[in-house]
């Protein structure tokens, strides 16, 4: 770990292509701290959108919305986006990539990071920096970014610096963990990490933990998210024995986790986000290089991908009438509590398996800004002449125990049922107001 020098933000001009769920609020953070900062994107319509401030973003610096941040730093001319890369690069010196790699049952789309490094080499100079923060398959910033910007002539290390920056925010505390999350880093030779590290120290305050090789971050990043999906597949199965035994695993999980060294995740209606689904998709097409089989890994994603089908077979069996005469009302359709995302959201297989059965599903979600046939506008739509209520995904502004509702708009064939994926329910208070209860 190095020490932290003082650095003067008005010194950096920073481009940051990307201006997705990671780049937009770490750009509005670096325009926060006094830097000029140019959001570069692709999507044309996502630009007009922000240079008007909106966003869908759930995001708060402090207690400030995005959106009133945006504003300011738009009025403030800190901040500005584009989908003009030519004149980011003219303008700018320190280049952050927070593109994706998105996974397509189980097939890798490198294009993103491709055009992405292809573009910033389209106007590199001398001395600028290029930090890579997205995630990656361990070994692409030296063995895929790097050629690439290499094409200029310019080399790595020597006419410019290149850098590996894991990106560790969770959604929805993202100011928060930019600049409190101790981050990892390393740079192609000493002089990039210790750029890599003036820059990155403009906006995180916590320990900045430089390794030895680029190839170090890249791997602990998709460790520490396959780590997370092991936990849950391990907890998914505790839930089901737990089930079998009569008890409450998430009184099981509360009590084992006073021991100090154990910390168990939460079981829920599956593993959903950008992060967690595909990280062993990234570590894998390099493990089949190096011969290694992640036996545990693969059954844990498993595990963790067959979560739907038990949910949906969950509600089936607790329906009041058979599913091909059953409506059932999805609460939070979100990859995960309080998100506006839905990628790779498990709400999305459980439903499109419950339609796939026969039954009709309205999903109410106010957050999550995507339309689809199945949502609905509000929370009565959803629930009128439901047979269940299925809880995926806990939101402010749903009123998941407003019973009277339920009761006055679902359907009266048989008892309501109230299927709760999220431990936000209490059994006997939901029993009480005369609903069959089921819970993961
Ligand atoms: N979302 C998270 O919570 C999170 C957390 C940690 C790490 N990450 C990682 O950060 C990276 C970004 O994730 P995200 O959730 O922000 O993705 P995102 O899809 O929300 O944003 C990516 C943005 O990049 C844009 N883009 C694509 N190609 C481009 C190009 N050539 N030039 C400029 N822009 C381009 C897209 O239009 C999109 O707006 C991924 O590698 C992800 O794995 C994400």
């Amino acid at each position: 770990m190095l020490s932290t020098k003082q650095v003067n933000p008005s010194e950096f001009k920073v481009a940051i292509f990307g201006l997705g769920f990671v780049g937009l609020p770490l750009a509005l953070s670096y325009a926060l701290r006094g830097c000029d900062v140019v959001g570069v994107d692709v999507d044309q319509n996502l630009i007009d959108q922000l240079n008007q401030g909106i966003t869908h973003h759930l995001e708060k610096y402090h207690d400030t919305p995005i959106q009133e941040v945006l504003a300011e730093q738009l009025k403030s001319g800190r901040f500005k986006a584009t989908s003009n890369a030519r004149e980011a690069l003219s303008q700018c010196n320190y280049f952050v990539m927070t593109v994706g790699i998105p996974v397509v049952n189980g097939s890798h789309d490198f294009s993103h990071i491709e055009s992405c490094a292809r573009t910033i080499a389209a106007g590199l100079k001398k001395g600028d920096l290029v930090l890579v923060r997205s995630t990656l398959v361990p070994g692409m910033t030296r063995g895929f970014v790097k050629p690439i910007l290499e094409e200029t002539g310019l080399v790595a290390g020597e006419h410019f610096y290149l850098g590996y920056s894991s990106e560790r925010i969770a959604e929805g505390k993202a100011f928060d963990e930019f600049e409190n999350m101790p981050t990892l880093i390393s740079g192609i030779n000493e002089a990039s990490g210790e750029k890599a590290r003036q820059l990155m120290s403009v906006v995180t305050k916590a320990d900045l933990h430089v390794a030895s090789a680029i190839e170090v971050v890249e791997a602990a990043k998709v460790m520490e998210n396959i780590s997370r999906d092991v936990n849950i597949a391990m907890v998914n199965e505790f839930a089901r024995f737990c089930e079998g035994l009569g008890i409450d695993i998430f009184e099981v999980i509360k009590m084992a986790n006073t021991h100090k060294r154990v910390k168990l995740l939460t079981p829920g209606p599956g593993v959903g986000g950008y992060c967690i689904p595909n990280a062993l998709h990234y570590l894998a097409p390099k493990a089949d290089e190096l011969g290694v089989p992640l036996r545990l890994l693969r059954t844990a994603r498993r595990i963790n991908e067959d979560v739907p089908a038990f949910v949906v077979s969950l509600v089936a069996r607790n329906l009041p009438v058979p599913a091909k005469d059953a409506k059932v009302a999805v609460l939070g359709i979100a990859m995960k509590d309080y998100s506006s995302d839905d990628r790779l959201s498990p709400a999305m297989d459980v439903i499109k398996l419950m339609e796939m059965s026969g039954i009709r599903v309205s999903a109410f979600d106010p957050a999550v800004p995507s339309n689809y046939a199945f949502k609905v506008d509000s929370l009565d739509e959803a629930v009128q002449d439901a047979h269940a209520v299925l809880v995926l995904a806990k939101q402010n502004g749903i009123g998941y125990t407003n019973y009277k509702l339920f009761h006055n708009l679902m359907s009266k064939a048989g008892t309501p049922v109230i299927v709760d994926t999220k431990n936000l329910y209490n059994r006997s208070e939901v029993e009480e107001h005369g609903f069959t209860f089921v819970s993961i």
